[in-house]
């Protein structure tokens, strides 16, 4: 990436900028292997990443151990392009041969069968029916090896019905979210990401994501839906002294209405 302080909109690659504002992927990884430990006491060692993006977990995944596997998917032949391309620079021959980038669609792909599917980043919101996200939860289902976790994310409370921008600033650029438009006829909530310099240039509209406004009771009936067994929900932790989140999720089944909370969703196989 270059010198952060230089960033401009036309030096910037969104990606990068993505990536950094937006992911911890040396959070997520410990998460998919501690939490797999946790329901299965033994170690998670393939994983399926739908809408993979710039598939940065799976590419963390197969550097965390030697035996890890990661098939990695997405729509977006763009974004795959970029995504090999990091991957010839940062990965060994052995970790390449461990990660499988796929252009294909999640709803349907169907891979080898692995211990988790990982969903990040509430990209499972592009399906706006409950058909569809069904469809997409049975997908995820025959993916996986009879111990199987699925792990998805969510996030709500009333901020997130809001029309609203929050802007967060990184070195070198300001990301600003922006909840353009809700609709509370239908859920349908439509965000954008842009990016500014310091040098007063952006990039304006550099994600939008089309998405349908899910409830964690609506995902969980479709998930048993779908087949999973049992679906546990884990709230993100508040550090009172601080005034912000912090990285502690815990598993909850009543929990306060918070403006704006973020949670995991861990469905089992069996
Ligand atoms: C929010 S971004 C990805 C986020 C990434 N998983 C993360 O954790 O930051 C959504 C991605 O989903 C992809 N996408 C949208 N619909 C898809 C589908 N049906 N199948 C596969 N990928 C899809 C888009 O191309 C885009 O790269």
């Amino acid at each position: 990436m270059k010198k952060k302080s230089q960033l401009t909109a036309k030096n910037a690659n969104r990606y990068d900028l993505y990536e950094e504002s937006v992911q911890n992927v040396e959070f997520e990884v410990e998460f998919i292997s501690d939490t797999y430990k946790k329901y299965n006491k033994s170690k998670c060692k393939t994983i399926r990443e739908d809408f993979c993006a710039s598939a940065k977990i799976s590419s963390a995944w197969v550097q965390d151990a030697d035996i890890n596997i990661a098939y990695a998917i997405d729509l977006d032949a763009k974004i795959l392009k970029y995504a090999k391309n990091t991957f010839e620079k940062n990965l060994t021959v052995d970790q390449l041969n461990r990660v499988k980038l796929i252009k294909g669609d999640s709803l349907s792909y169907k891979t080898p069968k692995v211990d988790s599917v990982v969903a990040f980043n509430f990209s499972y919101w592009v399906f706006k029916n409950r058909k569809d996200l069904i469809s997409y939860f049975k997908n995820a289902y025959r993916s996986l090896n009879n111990n199987g976790l699925l792990m998805l994310d969510s996030f709500g409370g009333y901020e997130a019905h809001q029309e609203l921008e929050e802007r967060t600033n990184h070195n070198g650029f300001t990301y600003c979210w922006d909840q353009h438009s809700f609709n509370p006829i239908t859920n349908d909530l439509t965000c954008y990401i842009h990016f500014e310099f310091k040098d007063g240039s952006s990039i304006k509209k550099a994600f939008e994501y089309h998405w349908r406004l899910w409830s964690l009771p609506e995902i969980k009936e479709c998930l048993i839906e779908a087949g999973f067994k049992n679906i546990d929900i884990y709230m993100q932790d508040w550090d009172d002294e601080k005034d912000e989140e912090t990285e502690e999720f815990y598993k909850m089944t009543k929990c306060d209405a918070d403006p704006g909370w973020v949670a995991y969703i861990i469905a089992t196989k069996k």
